[in-house]
């Protein structure tokens, strides 16, 4: 798909579709500058009836002739007047557009932005268009010998207003960047093992000057005693690795911004071993380390003059005779001891030891996870919002404005004290499990006791990182939200 901006007002356009927005009882905006003919049209349907306005609703409108501009019109309910849709929920009504223009292989289509910016202005539009279409257009075909026809339009925005040529170049590499996350998330466990992501990491490094890695391997976890971490790996195979992406673009002086993902290529609970039904899906729970990755190559593309690590902790969780077992006792990186209570509680362990060494290390200004950490976020929030744990009011804020400035939200849940005691242990400082009540915020609490002084905030990305009804598919999400808070914090300090 390429984009681009139409630069000499409609009359420029050689699409074969326009698509302009009409609330209800409206002929839109733009309707003024089209030609008599397809106003007539448009009247027509609206007198009619046989366009109301309502959300989500699509007509398309064809003239035998071409009329100066184009030949066809897809009319799209914008809803209400006044209607304030978020960033999300316009999502759906852009879906709904796409799927149109593919079914009718449109291969130049041209987009009148006035009618579709609710309550933000033309280049957020123009975000949101790009993200959800390149969102719906994505496959992944690596293992299929034969391939759908892949549709490659091209996409014009038409705006009376300016539109920033700069802003429409981020949304693209964002929109880029949540592919290259996909495609990391989709690989199968078989294959997709922590070293296989140690290479991918290496190699990007390679490609950008201001981005370097160092990879940790059982060794180094071992030197560093990150116990916790390696309990989890010790069933399995495939040994552990965790890539360390530091981005320089603002010297040495700063303290960077740190995101530390879970990197489960395969969890399979270990000896507290999952049912059967629906453990492929668990092959996903290396989710959080693939958006890492993605992250710090956009970060690199856009070049922005900020410091960043980004922490991928990949391991695998599997049942063997060298397995970690519940009722063990670990001493993590920085001394807290943990009882295992429940091996599948796996994802708090490897993160516990990897947060500690990046507050550590690298004393960052603020550090945020991102993890598939909960079966209870899906339950609580659905696949709609990543639920947000934070110690910082100022950090959970800019999270949640940066979620819903680009239609990828999330909610805060609670973390007050009393959910500290649930996660107490008779026999050690933590125990890894709280059962089933208010797992999201016990889970959250645990992180918690790792991160000292340093702004945290997690985000629990079970119900977002991936769909798993019907054809099961990865979704990139929290990129978008994360690269938008990395972007507003560069521009707060004038760089
Ligand atoms: N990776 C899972 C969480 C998960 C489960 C994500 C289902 C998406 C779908 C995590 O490691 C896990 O198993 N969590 C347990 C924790 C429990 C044992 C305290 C859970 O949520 O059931
Ligand atoms: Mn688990
Ligand atoms: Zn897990």
């Amino acid at each position: 798909m390429k984009f681009s901006v139409l630069k000499d007002g409609l009359s420029g356009t050689t699409a074969d579709c326009l698509v302009i927005g009409a609330g209800i009882g409206s002929t839109g905006s733009v309707f003024s500058s089209l030609p008599d003919s397809l106003k007539k049209l448009i009247t027509q349907a609206v007198e009619e009836k046989t366009f109301s306005g309502n959300f989500k609703e699509i007509r398309q409108l064809t003239v035998s002739e071409r009329p100066g501009i184009c030949r066809n019109i897809l009319l799209v309910g914008t809803g209400k007047t006044g209607d304030t849709a978020g960033n999300f929920k316009i999502r759906g009504l852009i879906k709904a557009v796409f799927t149109h223009l593919k079914s009718q292989k449109f291969n130049r289509v041209t987009i009148a932005l006035a009618d579709f910016m609710f309550a933000a202005d033309a280049d957020t539009a123009a975000a949101t268009f790009i993200s959800e279409f390149g969102f719906q257009n994505y496959q992944y075909t690596r293992f299929k010998s034969k391939k759908d026809e892949a549709y490659e339009p091209e996409i014009s925005f038409y705006s009376q207003e300016p539109l920033s040529e700069t802003l429409l170049q981020r949304s693209i590499v964002a929109k880029e960047a949540v592919d290259f996350a996909r495609n990391l998330q989709h690989t199968p466990g078989n294959l997709g093992n922590a070293s296989y992501f140690a290479d991918v990491a290496e190699s990007l490094a390679s490609r950008y000057e201001k981005l370097s890695v160092s990879i940790m391997g059982k060794e180094e976890l071992l030197q560093e005693n990150m116990n916790a971490y390696l309990a989890v790996c010790s069933g399995s195979a495939n040994p552990p690795k965790m890539c360390v992406i530091r981005y320089n673009g603002a010297g040495s002086d700063e303290a960077p911004l740190a995101f530390v993902g879970k990197g489960l290529t395969f969890d399979s609970g270990g000896l507290s071993l999952k049912p059967a039904a629906g453990m492929d899906e668990m092959k996903y729970d290396k989710c959080g380390a693939c958006v890492v990755i993605a992250l710090m190559e956009a970060i690199a593309r856009l070049d922005l003059k900020i410091n960043v690590v980004g922490v991928a902790a990949f391991a695998e969780n599997m049942p063997d005779a060298a397995a970690y077992r519940p009722g063990d006792l670990i001493v993590s990186r920085d001394g807290t001891t943990i009882e295992v209570m429940n091996t599948d509680a796996e994802g708090r362990l490897v993160l516990c030891d990897a947060l500690s060494y990046t507050r550590d290390t690298f004393k960052p200004q603020a550090m945020i996870d991102l993890a598939t950490l909960t079966g209870g976020c899906i339950i609580a929030l659905g696949h709609i919002a990543s639920g947000l744990i934070s110690t910082d009011d100022v950090l959970a804020r800019e999270l949640l404005a940066a979620g819903d400035a680009t239609g990828d939200p999330a909610w805060r849940l609670p973390l007050n004290e009393e959910y500290q005691e649930l996660i107490d242990s008779k026999l050690a400082d933590l125990s890894n499990s709280a059962g089933r009540e208010a797992s999201p915020v016990t889970a959250g609490a645990f992180l918690s006791r790792f991160t000292g002084n340093t702004p945290w905030a997690h985000l629990d990305i079970a119900g977002t990182a991936w769909n798993s009804r019907g054809y099961k598919y990865s979704t990139g999400r929290p990129l978008e939200l994360l690269l938008r808070y990395v972007v507003t914090r560069t521009e707060r300090k004038g760089a």
